[in-house]
């Protein structure tokens, strides 16, 4: 229920301080990557790949030395079948020894070992190990930089992520540390069906009474899950008009067996023995072929979504054979006919775990990509009937398109519409101990307690009370091995300080002192023992006390059984509204009695990480160094060649400068032994490039360039002073003019303050002197150089620079403005007479001022 909330104040207290940061949310599937990038002021839209394509292949390879991403990785699968990495999804904490790693072998032509962590990593061609967390880190990366570059390389670094709802805690954790590795911070985790219910209701308005239930059917290439959600509308707060829409999840099925890599594999084999009966060799054994194979059983699956036969074909697959062969849907369908009825039972256990039937459905929403495959259309068709299909869903993109709404909402940053998830658990989550032992013979029994049954909503937690006299261990763990070959359990807390604790409590006069520890299930579905603490209730010896003893609970059972008292109490405590039906074995809160007081003692909570711990601070650290290695050796790469495409590019505009027709700047610019001087050099770095250019450094291209650059450069600069020398010219006859003229009009007003009553000057006789001086030596130097100048000849270099010319007219400048910028003297209130005098330097003074703005363009002064 309170589950924004929660998310919010969590959000704000981490970033706090930070504003309006971007939020990438990414649907990392087993085939295909979505994402989708909400920031300020950007439109809210699915990222493009550099293609333009809406999603990315989940592949990164490496073309010997480069690495690749998207289609270039996918499609390079042929060639360097060892070295490209597709649906890693699947191998997400797998266990090296699961079934789901021998099944990864099946579909896959890369090489793989175990890791320590007795998780999988995968190897090179060139030997290098690379961890699971590490090739999905480097495509987190990978999208990531695609949404910098749209935000013009502002940074990103809050991710939200969909996930299966079926994923164990050890597949969250490894996503979490894939996000880590990838430099970046996760801000949650949304299921997939959840994701796509925002999306739904983002556009649409749901009934106060009566909720909508939909079922969110998405079909992908690793599995198939089916999610029940309700919608409704709810107040915004308790009796508030304002409504918000209320998503409640009440079910989940799933087949982790099914979707479209299966069909791949499926095509893949009926291709395969094809070509055994044609050629009888063994394909199996050739990893090119199978990769080869791999690729064209997704491209013939396609096709046959819409039509009934296809025609495979791989030139020199194998053996030196070009291959084809055709296929049917007829065939096709047949090799998958076991599966039809494994299409639809995620929709029936989902009814199942929500207690609804179809009749209680408004809608069935497809989703994924396998759900265009024919089969799986006509299965579900077939099951809920063709009018409870929902039409017009834009599907692909829905759950990342919901996932970023998702985040924008926790964020407050963004204005969205109020919506709230409640989202479940679907494992049955029990903590297990041992018993303590009556006697020393007395054989360990160890006591299961489920404590988040499958349907618990996350974002809850609970409160488990020990009658315990001694330390011990308290293990969470599956009721059921959620997957075949994964670990079921999650993690072990021992609790020490028991004795001491409890002794003391009981000094102070408590009765039958309790150790609680309490187990949180997080919004993003994490379990874990958020604390423990020894609790006894110092006796009272008022009547009221007395009284409370005599109803007291008395539940002295001998069995130190779990039993759990406070459930599904939000996080949040400033919200009264606790959903008591988050878990049904649970019991109300007891009101705190005011008759007792209290007393609590913190006890010291160790936890022990299960079979398939996350990876360590220290892993995660070495992986992120081992992948910002690979991006700085690419940084260099990438600056090598473009030092490479520069020479290169440089040497082509030479060669192009030297045949020009003789009319150009540079032909008219040159000399003749120059141009010779610059062709050998030319000719020679041309030899170089041809000779040692592969092996050669960025220096070495810098520098090859700059040699070549150092005959072009003062031709160069010739046609540029062409250009330039006559606006700086103007520029200093205009001050020369202009300062002759101010001349003019400061002698008149010298001349007319020696008048009797005359106006004072604002200049003196040596003041104008001075000026007039400066303007002299000016003009001289002017007459002379820019005679010598016109001597020059085009292809020669200049003897006068226009540079020179604007200095020279600078200090002019600053002389003259000296002056103008001088204050008047006071004058006298009497002395408003000459008014033509007045007139003639308002003009001049306005002249001056207008020749100056135009001289500012032409030379570039850009001060008075
Ligand atoms: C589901 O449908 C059944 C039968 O149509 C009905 O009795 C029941 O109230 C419905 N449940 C809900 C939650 O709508
Ligand atoms: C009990 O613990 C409290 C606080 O932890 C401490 O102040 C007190 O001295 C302890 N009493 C005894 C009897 O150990
Ligand atoms: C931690 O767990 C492992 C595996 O379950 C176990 O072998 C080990 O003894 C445990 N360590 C502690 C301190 O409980
Ligand atoms: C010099 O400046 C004047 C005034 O701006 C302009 O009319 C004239 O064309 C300029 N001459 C050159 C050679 O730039
Ligand atoms: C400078 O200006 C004066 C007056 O306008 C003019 O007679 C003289 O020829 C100019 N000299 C140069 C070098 O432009
Ligand atoms: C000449 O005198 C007038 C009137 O006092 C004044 O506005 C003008 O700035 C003076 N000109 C110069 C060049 O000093």
């Amino acid at each position: 229920m309170n589950r924004i909330l929660v998310g919010i104040l969590l959000w704000l207290s981490i970033l706090s301080h930070s504003t309006l940061a971007s939020l990438l949310a990414i649907d990392y599937g087993s085939d295909w990557i979505k994402a989708s990038l909400m920031s300020p002021g950007v439109p809210f839209d699915v990222l493009l790949n550099k293609d333009s394509k809406r999603k990315i292949q989940s592949t990164v390879a490496w073309k010997k030395e480069d690495r690749l991403f998207a289609s270039d990785a996918y499609n390079i699968a042929g060639r360097f079948p060892t070295d490209a990495f597709p649906s890693l999804k699947y191998l997400q904490s797998a266990p090296y020894d699961s079934p789901t790693v021998s099944y990864y072998m099946s579909i896959s032509t890369t090489e793989i070992l175990e890791t320590s962590r007795g998780t999988v990593a995968l190897r090179r061609s060139d030997g290098s190990e690379w961890s699971v967390e590490e090739l999905i880190a480097m495509q987190f990366a990978y999208v990531r930089d695609l949404a910098e570059t749209s935000l013009g390389g502002e940074k990103v670094t809050d991710v939200i992520l969909t996930i299966p709802p079926y994923f164990t805690q050890h597949e969250r954790d490894a996503v979490i540390d894939a996000v880590e590795i990838a430099g970046m911070r996760t801000l949650a985790l949304i299921h997939d069906g959840s994701a796509v219910g925002v999306n739904y209701a983002m556009t649409r308005t749901f009934d106060k009474e009566n909720p909508e239930y939909h079922i969110i059917y998405d079909a992908g290439a690793s599995a198939i899950r089916a999610t029940l959600l309700s919608f409704s509308s709810v107040p915004v707060e308790p009796k508030s008009k304002q409504l918000a829409t209320q998503i409640t999840v009440h079910g989940a099925g799933f087949d982790r067996q099914v979707g479209g890599t299966e069909m791949d594999r499926r095509l893949r084999e009926m291709l395969i023995r094809d070509f055994d009966r044609k050629y009888n060799k063994d394909i199996r054994a050739d990893r090119r072929g199978m990769a080869k194979l791999w690729k064209e059983a997704g491209r013939v699956k396609a096709i046959l979504s819409a039509n009934a036969d296809a025609t495979a074909s791989v030139e020199s697959l194998a053996f030196d054979i070009d291959f084809r062969t055709k296929v049917t849907r007829n065939d096709f369908e047949s090799a998958c006919r076991d599966l039809k009825p494994r299409f639809v039972g995620p929709i029936y256990d989902a009814l199942d775990f929500a207690g609804l039937t179809m009749d209680n459905i408004t809608s069935v929403i497809l989703t994924g990509g396998a759900t265009r495959t024919p089969m799986i259309q006509s299965a579900i068709k077939a099951a809920v009937g063709d009018a409870k299909i929902a039409k017009n869903v834009n599907t692909d993109e829905a759950a990342v398109l919901g996932a970023a709404l998702y985040g924008a909402g926790l964020s407050r940053q963004f204005k969205t519409k109020d919506i709230r998830i409640s989202d479940i658990g679907i494992y049955d989550i029990q903590v297990s101990y041992e018993a303590e032992a009556k006697s020393a013979s007395a054989k360990l029994r160890t006591i299961n307690t489920v404590v988040f049954p499958a349907g618990s909503k996350v974002g809850s937690r609970k409160t488990l009370t020990f009658k315990r006299k001694d330390n011990f261990a308290l293990r969470l763990n599956y009721k059921d091995q959620p997957l075949l070959g994964h670990p079921s359990d999650i993690l072990e807390a021992e609790i020490s300080g028991i004795p001491e604790a409890l002794a003391n409590l009981t000094e102070r006069g408590a009765v039958d002192p309790v150790v609680k520890a309490t187990v949180v299930l997080s919004d993003s579905g994490f379990v874990s023992v958020h604390d423990a603490v020894a609790y006894g209730e110092i006796k009272d010896d008022s009547i009221a006390g007395k009284l409370k003893g005599l109803f007291g609970t008395g539940s002295s059972s001998e069995e130190p059984a779990a039993e759990q008292e406070t459930v599904a109490r939000s996080e949040d405590s400033s919200s009264s509204v606790s959903d008591a039906s988050a878990s049904p074995s649970a019991t109300p809160v007891p009101e705190k009695k005011a008759s007792s007081k209290d007393n609590t003692i913190a006890l010291e909570v160790k936890v022990n990480l299960s079979s398939v711990p996350p990876m360590s601070v220290a892993q995660k650290r070495a992986s992120r160094d081992r992948l910002a290695a690979i991006d700085k050796e690419e940084a260099g790469k990438r600056r090598r060649e473009e030092a490479r495409n520069s020479l290169e590019g440089y040497l082509y505009r030479v060669r192009d400068l030297l045949e020009d027709e003789p009319t150009t700047p540079f032909m008219k610019c040159s000399q003749e032994q120059e141009r010779t001087a610059m062709r050998e050099k030319m000719q020679e770095t041309f030899e170089w490039l041809h000779e040692d250019g592969d092996d050669a450094s960025t220096a070495d291209y810098i520098a090859h360039r700059a040699a070549l650059e150092s005959f072009e450069k003062p031709v160069v600069h010739r046609y540029q002073e062409i250009e330039e020398f006559p606006k700086a010219l103007n520029a200093s006859q205009m001050w020369n003019w202009s300062t002759r003229l101010f001349l003019t009009e400061a002698h008149e007003n010298l001349t007319a303050s020696l008048e009797p009553n005359g106006p004072p000057s604002k200049h003196t006789v040596e003041e104008l002197d001075a000026l007039e001086k400066t303007l002299r030596e000016h003009e001289v130097w002017l007459n002379e150089w820019v005679e010598k100048q016109k001597a020059v000849k085009m292809n020669q270099d200049p003897i006068l620079e226009s540079s020179e010319l604007k200095e020279k007219a600078k200090k002019l400048e600053m002389h003259l403005q000296r002056l103008v910028k001088k204050k008047a003297p006071k004058v006298k209130k009497a002395m408003t007479s000459s008014k033509s005098a007045s007139a003639t330097s308002t003009t001049a003074t306005t002249t001056m001022t207008s020749s100056h703005s135009q001289e500012t363009e032409g030379s570039g002064h850009d001060e008075l």
